[in-house]
């Protein structure tokens, strides 16, 4: 097995994410070279603010980049595809940012080419990373047989129709907002940690502000946009939904999503009820797992890696009482990638979110906006 730190990783993208990502590897102690931004300018302002060696001057340049053995992309999402075959055709492995793509014949394309290149490619879930959540996939088992899954996944930030960002427009987010860019997350998720199939959604999708004021120049995500110039522009995506979920096995779920709950910052909540018990986590409180019982005390557990399953000990970084978070769910599953790399795994037995993965959630996401559109349970 490399070490990390043999591997060369460059990072697309200088603006909330793109960062985090930085941030992570190199706690990994992956090593890495350079960054870029939507123009030479924004490159080395983040080079220089991120302390790297290299700000690249075009994702060409970054290409051909020897140094460079794998690309994180951090950009918006109507550039995944694009830029992750290219990346794929120069021999680079890739991590990508969700969605994989804005459509799933873009998916498949890429999970072909990543299949026939042998290379390692990836979707950022970073939610299955808290090492709560992996606790609750080793728990399952034990659990017998799935009743049922429900849970939100709701922010705040979208709440004004003078809130923008990129992802309001169809034409730069993808069609679904609410569902994809944060619902999807929810999905991988419950998916990841019950070992449940989708079988039929139902879905009832709203656009609250069908109208918003577009600041003039960009926004970076979550930025407060204060008093600047503004245009109209109308909004097709949506602000909030629920979606009914069959699974095969007969399991039933329901998630609620939203952009303009107010006050809520960032709340991811699922809770499992099974034969055996039950599960609930909130990303809120994301070092407590609550375990339901019957017939005795229900208990949370506290993490803590002496506590765990191996699968979790291994993604828990800290002791007991020392909280970990949203940061640190990026470290594990860059964590779970560059371990598939610098130990030779076979792209087809790893513990990161892979790209058929990560096709997978666009093609629910159709399902989802059929289901919405035709008011009608749709089969996956
Ligand atoms: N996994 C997660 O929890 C998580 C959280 C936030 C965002 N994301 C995903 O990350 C991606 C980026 O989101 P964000 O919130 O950081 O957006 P953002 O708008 O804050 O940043 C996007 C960055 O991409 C840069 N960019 C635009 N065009 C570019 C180009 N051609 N080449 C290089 N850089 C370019 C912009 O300058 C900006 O710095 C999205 O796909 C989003 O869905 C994932």
């Amino acid at each position: 097995m490399s070490s990390f730190r043999d591997i060369g990783v460059a990072v697309a993208g200088t603006g909330f994410i793109g960062p985090v990502h930085v941030e992570a590897l190199q706690r990994l102690g992956v090593h890495v070279t350079g960054i870029l931004g939507s123009t030479p300018e924004k490159s080395e302002a983040a080079c220089a603010r991120l302390g790297l060696p290299r700000a690249y001057v075009s994702y060409d340049a970054l290409l051909s980049d020897s140094a460079v053995a794998a690309v994180h992309l951090a950009i918006p999402n109507v550039l995944h595809y694009d830029y992750a075959r290219r990346a794929l055709a120069s021999g680079k492995h890739v991590m990508c940012e969700k969605p994989l793509a804005m459509h799933a014949q873009e998916a498949h394309t890429l999970v072909a080419q990543a299949k026939a290149t042998g290379l390692h490619a990836g979707v950022c879930y970073n939610i299955r990373f808290y090492p709560l959540n992996l606790e609750a996939r080793a728990r399952r088992k034990q659990m017998g047989r799935v009743y049922s899954v429900v849970g939100r996944y709701v922010q705040d930030w979208l709440l004004y129709d003078t809130d923008y960002n990129w992802r309001v427009l169809a034409s730069e987010g993808g069609i679904l907002r609410a569902v994809a860019d944060i619902g999807t997350h929810w999905m991988d998720l419950v998916v990841s940690v019950t070992g449940l199939e989708v079988e039929a959604v139902f879905a009832d999708l709203r656009t609250v502000h069908k109208v918003r004021q577009r600041p003039v120049g960009e926004i970076q995500t979550f930025a407060g946009s204060g008093e600047v110039a503004r245009a109209p522009v109308g909004i097709g995506t949506d602000d909030t939904g629920c979606v009914l979920f069959r699974f095969k096995g007969g399991a039933q779920g329901v998630l609620w999503v939203s952009q303009v709950t107010a006050g809520r910052k960032n709340t991811l909540h699922y809770e499992i009820a099974a034969a055996r018990g039950a599960l609930a986590w909130n990303s809120e409180q994301p070092n407590e797992l609550w375990i339901g019982h019957r017939d005795r005390p229900s208990e949370v557990l506290v993490r803590d890696p002496a506590l765990l399953s191996d699968l979790a000990r291994g993604y828990a970084h800290y002791p007991g009482g020392h909280n970990e978070g949203f940061p640190d769910s990026f470290k594990g599953c860059f964590q779970a990638f560059y371990t598939a790399i610098s130990s030779g795994t076979s792209p087809d037995a790893v513990q990161y979110p892979t790209f058929a993965e990560g096709a997978h959630e666009i093609v629910l996401c159709d399902a989802i906006l059929q289901s919405h559109r035709e008011e009608r349970w749709v089969a996956v």
